[in-house]
């Protein structure tokens, strides 16, 4: 059988196993609504497709029923299981030979139904409570989609988004795009790119992004607009966007009204400025907070707020842009408004595969900071590599930040625990796009799944998350879930390996953003270039942030002091972030740095063949059509590891000045 995958997780395929459908058949008499609200709607309406699909029955949605053997949904305050709940949670549990789902929220209900399905889509038991919170308040999708169709940083197809049709047209997969984020509690979308074209903020637009909003809303996902600083002057015809003066308030403030005409529950602002030659409040020589404090003050009637992103640098070649954004927004800390999230980039250089966490997170305690991952993967393989990515992620949560002792992990100042924030954000850069199964590569769609599950609690592991997503994905064959489930653990490892190994980064292709560009001395901007961040010269290889060219290691805690910058007792994924290590100098793993690098560029291409063959086992248990897909995918995969391991070993031997070692010992 072949599947295009456009149905992502929610396949809902009749379930083989009597015995186990017997047992979920128990509650589908009726789906109970409480009150006539559309999210309500909308869950019955899922439920009963994902009923008639899974288990075969046809489900009535009835109002109020009294009977036994449904599902009973209901917002309700009262419930003992739902009073710790935050506003979004849900509990699940049996009563009067029903099954109620209960929260305070309608969004919450849905969410309890997604819920529902997926332990039955997984082959789970309904015989237990559950009660479920999201971490993190603001769930949202960053998409980088421009008003031509492109999509920046995209690699499967053009923008979801049909702006010529819209307003009239409401594309399909609207629908599918709002029930695939609720299914995971992402509650939140930017539709368009942070690289923000004002026609975004025209009336035209205003109609389209109404369009798309009413879609979304009745699955609890509300519509944020990227904007461009400078549209007070493109748009509103003003000498300025200085956002100290009033006029350029005054235009602000009145278009924000005019958003909330069309979309009264409008999400907010996201904004990129002073970056990559983005406008912004520097422009007029003001700060960050006088920008987005301007943006606040017009948002203050609303609901809504703005979020301010971090990622800023100055193109200073003897500088060092891992400590910029750190320096800009430093005495900024405290001076944001209410309604304002900083959003921090993972890392503080820019989604490479494997970075440190930010410094700012942990050191901006008057400041509410949110999160923003990567999803789509710009420097992970784009469409082709198999990375599944959420190891990466957890990996950057899970970091100790130490700002207020230990166990301040980065997660814990991200969902507001740690410095009191109720704003708390996370954001994911979307990968989806016209491509039939919507993410390019079919594990991709893993990704959007796991930042998703992540999102809303980040302490499920990388391996229940892939274990999910391959259940409702691939097949619920026990022993391929367990084969496949490995591979994808093996992925990001294996993809390091052979791109980035001991802690390199930025040695990509110009642009493009994808192959091996080691040698790369001249580019845009002088902090583009690769030799910038590798620093490989006869003695050694790494940016030694410890002092000499930078101290941005002082940036962290003591006790991240103690360990990264330290290079005997670095973590080595991270040690040529940190450090300049001569070529001869002996690694912990017994092997020189010189035959470590080797050896993980090499292994890497062997750990690549390897996920091919696991791969051609697993014929039985998937469709032909992502079999294939995927097959034909590790052979462009296992080539291109080839091409970034011969790259750059040949690249820095011409630096180390030493053979290639005959016999690649793995570390100790
Ligand atoms: C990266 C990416 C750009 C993007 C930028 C951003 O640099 O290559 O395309 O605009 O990040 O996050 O703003």
């Amino acid at each position: 059988m072949a599947d295009d995958g456009s149905r992502l997780w929610l396949k809902y395929d009749l379930i083989k196993d009597q015995k186990q459908k017997l047992s979920y058949q128990k509650y589908t008499k009726f789906i109970s609504i409480s009150a006539n609200h559309p999210t309500l709607q909308k869950t019955a309406e899922e439920l009963q497709m994902g009923f008639a699909g899974l288990l075969g029955t046809k489900t009535n949605i009835v109002s109020n029923n009294s009977q036994a053997g449904g599902v009973v949904l209901e917002v309700s305050t009262n419930q003992a299981l739902t009073n710790d709940l935050a506003n979004d949670g849900f509990a699940i549990f049996a009563q009067k030979g029903n099954l109620v789902i209960s929260s305070k929220s309608e969004a919450g209900v849905l969410y309890g139904a997604f819920e529902l399905l997926r332990r039955i889509q997984t082959g789970q038991s309904l015989n237990e409570n559950i009660v479920s919170s999201p971490k993190i308040k603001i769930r949202m999708l960053n998409h980088w989609d421009n008003a031509n169709g492109t999509v920046e940083r995209g690699y499967a197809g053009s923008s979801i988004w049909k702006w010529n049709e819209l307003p009239f047209r409401i594309d399909p997969r609207y629908i599918a795009y709002a029930r695939a984020n609720a299914s995971l509690g992402i509650n939140a979308t930017s539709i368009n790119n942070v690289n923000a074209s004002s026609r975004f903020l025209t009336a035209e637009y205003l109609e389209k992004i109404k369009a798309v909003a009413d879609v979304l809303r009745p699955y609890g996902i509300k519509v944020f607009i990227s904007v461009n600083f400078r549209s007070p002057r493109t748009l509103g015809g003003l000498k300025t966007s200085d956002p100290l003066d009033p006029e350029v308030r005054k235009w602000w403030n009145e278009k924000t009204k005019e958003i909330h005409q069309y979309i009264p529950d409008f999400g907010g602002y996201l904004v990129k400025a002073n970056s990559e030659g983005e406008p912004g409040p520097q422009d007029y020589g003001r700060t960050h907070a006088d920008g987005a404090n301007m943006l606040a003050e017009a948002m203050k009637p609303f609901s809504g707020i703005v979020i301010w992103r971090a990622f800023v640098y100055n193109a200073d070649p003897n500088g060092d842009r891992f400590k910029e954004a750190y320096e800009q927004f430093k005495p900024l800390d405290g001076k944001f408004d209410e309604k304002v999230i900083v959003q921090v980039k993972n890392g503080p250089i820019d989604f490479m595969p494997r970075e440190p966490f930010h410094p700012m997170f942990g050191n901006f305690p008057n400041t509410k900071l949110g999160i923003e991952f990567q999803i789509t993967q710009e420097y992970l393989g784009q469409s082709t590599h198999l990375t599944y990515l959420a190891p990466m992620f957890k990996e950057c949560l899970d970091t100790d930040t130490y700002s207020k002792g230990k166990g301040s992990t980065v997660a814990k100042v991200i969902d507001g625990s740690l410095y009191n924030n109720p704003n708390s954000l996370i954001a994911g850069v979307a990968n989806t796009g016209s491509d039939a199964n919507w993410c390019g590569h079919p594990f991709n769609q893993a990704n959007w799944y796991a930042f998703g599950r992540l999102a809303w609690d980040y302490t499920l592991s990388s391996e229940k998350i892939a274990n999910e997503w391959i259940g409702m994905t691939l097949t619920n064959d026990e022993k391929a879930k367990i084969q496949i489930n490995e591979i994808m653990q093996k992925s990001l490892p294996t993809y390091i390996s052979y791109t980035y190994p001991l802690g390199l980064h930025h040695m990509m292709g110009e642009g493009h953003h994808y192959g091996p560009e080691p040698w790369l001395t001249k580019a845009a901007r002088p902090d583009w270039t690769s030799i910038y961040y590798h620093k490989a010269d006869s003695v050694g290889l790494g940016f030694d942030r410890t002092g000499k060219l930078s101290n941005a290691i002082k940036l962290y805690s003591k006790e991240i002091n103690e360990t990264w910058g330290n290079p005997e007792k670095c973590d080595l994924n991270y040690l040529l972030w940190f450090h300049h290590i001569a070529w001869n100098k002996k690694l912990s793993t017994g092997n020189t740095l010189w035959e470590e690098l080797c050896y993980r560029y090499y292994n890497g291409v062997v750990e690549v063949q390897k996920l091919q063959k696991d791969w051609l086992k697993l014929q039985p248990y998937i469709d032909t059509e992502t079999f294939a897909s995927v097959n034909a995918r590790l052979k462009t995969q296992e080539k291109e590891s080839i091409w970034w391991r011969d790259a750059c070993v040949l690249y820095f031997k011409d630096f180390s000045k030493m053979p290639i070692p005959n016999s690649l010992t793995p570390p100790n």
